[in-house]
């Protein structure tokens, strides 16, 4: 046995010798971009040695493969983080990373610049920055027309934890969290100008158990939206604004939108933006349940539209009279929401003629309307009889339904 061991010992060195001369001295089981050519210039395109990497990660047996991304800046054009992987995925990006001014998206993929996809049990940590370039493309990104990339898109990623990574001036969306389960965003920082078109900062769609928290959002669209088919979602110790707030909608456009439950949006800290929270179903809709939300402990400031349900929403104004949304919201709770509202209106109830809502709570509201800290005021359409707890201000009048 003795006599073996150095022998082992020798062969396994001259193994790690052998690989340092082909592929640099990161340790086994550490993919760093430099290893692949990367050069951290800003200006020269690292995209193939992302992607090398990334084979290289993907490929690694070992328990867990760690990819990383030092300080520096990196420009790179679109990158598919793709698995399965057979080892568990580190990402530690420290790097400024870039996107090039003209941004072809990967071939048969939706439109990302990057995404994580089909992945479990990784994480993304690190202080490093997806810096979208959005500035160049804004001026043509107009309602409803051309689409531009999302920063990041987080696809088919279960237990699983983002941390401590910047979005900046992304084309579109920021951050995309689609058909996910549980994954814990954390400590995050998305910016863009207030005046940038459709730059949502963390979209959720088709989800469960997704919580984003102690996260500071300030761009040209909502800090937070939920769409379509999620159940669970949490969201707290974020800081919105500018933006157009926290908002559960569109819902209720395509057939297959299903149900939106169990969300949770509580201390935060929302200041000068369209709205404060909201939920928003289209006018003219097919069937789904808008159940159990709450939003908790909230200070607005300067917020247009403080507490904002709207089901009447028909932007291209053709919804005559006669219809009325199948979305159904119950069991709605806003609790400890104070500050100022930059418009009269503070609360804004427009629930659906056919389905109205139900079960809507308010517990110990007060929203000054912050000229000169007059009194606001409420519209309500469509409620039934709801719960007021404590000081509610602006009084509700929900006498119609
Ligand atoms: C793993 O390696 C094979 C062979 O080199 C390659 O074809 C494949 O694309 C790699 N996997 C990933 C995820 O890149
Ligand atoms: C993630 O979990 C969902 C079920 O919630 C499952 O359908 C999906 O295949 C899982 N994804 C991966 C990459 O394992
Ligand atoms: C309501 O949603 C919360 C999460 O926000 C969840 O913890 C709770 O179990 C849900 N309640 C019911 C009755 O489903
Ligand atoms: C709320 O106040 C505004 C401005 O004073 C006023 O125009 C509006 O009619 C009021 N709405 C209600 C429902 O009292
Ligand atoms: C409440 O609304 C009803 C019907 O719109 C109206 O007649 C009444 O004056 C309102 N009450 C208050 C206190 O605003």
């Amino acid at each position: 046995m003795n006599s073996i061991v150095p022998k082992i010992t020798s062969i396994l060195l001259f193994f790690f010798i052998i690989s340092d001369v082909v592929r640099a001295a990161s340790p086994p089981g550490t993919f760093n971009v430099f290893d692949f050519k990367a050069v951290a210039d800003g200006k020269t395109d690292s995209t193939a040695a992302f992607a090398d990497a990334w084979s290289a990660a993907c490929n690694h047996t070992g328990p867990t493969a760690t990819y990383v991304v030092p300080s520096g800046s990196f420009m790179v054009g679109p990158v598919d983080f793709a698995g399965p992987c057979p080892a568990k995925l580190v990402f530690n990006i420290d790097g400024k990373i870039i996107a090039p001014a003209v941004l072809k998206t990967l071939p048969k993929k939706p439109n990302n610049w990057i995404m994580f996809e089909r992945l479990v049990g990784m994480s993304v940590t690190g202080k490093g920055s997806f810096n979208g370039m959005g500035a160049g493309t804004w001026p043509s990104n107009k309602r409803n027309g051309k689409v531009f990339p999302t920063n990041i898109q987080f696809s088919n990623i279960n237990d699983s934890t983002v941390e401590g990574i910047s979005s900046i001036d992304s084309r579109m969306f920021h951050i995309m969290i689609y058909k996910c389960s549980n994954l814990k965003l954390t400590k995050l920082t998305i910016t863009a100008p207030e005046t940038s078109p459709n730059t949502d900062g963390i979209h959720i769609g088709l989800s469960n158990g997704i919580t984003i928290s102690d996260t500071d959002i300030g761009t040209g669209d909502d800090c937070v939206s939920i769409g379509p088919t999620n159940v669970g979602i949490t969201v707290t110790g974020v800081k919105c604004g500018p933006g157009h707030g926290i908002s559960v909608g569109s819902l209720g456009k395509f057939k297959d939108d299903k149900d939106v439950t169990d969300i949770l949006v509580k201390t935060c800290k929302i200041s000068k933006t369209m709205n404060g929270v909201r939920i928003k179903t289209w006018s003219k809709s097919f069937p789904m349940i808008c159940k159990n939300y709450t939003f908790d402990d909230i200070i607005m400031s300067d917020v247009e539209n403080p507490i904002i349900i709207n089901q009447q929403y028909c932007p291209a104004g053709n919804c005559p009279k006669s219809v009325s949304s199948n979305v159904k919201i119950s069991d709605v709770k806003f609790s400890n929401i104070r500050g100022t509202s930059a418009t009269p209106v503070a609360i804004t109830l427009l629930c659906s003629k056919s389905n109205p809502c139900t079960g809507l709570s308010f517990e110990k509201i007060q929203l000054k309307n912050k000229v000169g800290g007059a009194v606001s005021n409420s519209t309500c359409e469509n409620v039934v009889k709801p719960t007021i707890i404590g000081v509610v201000k602006p009084a509700l009048n929900c006498s119609t339904a």
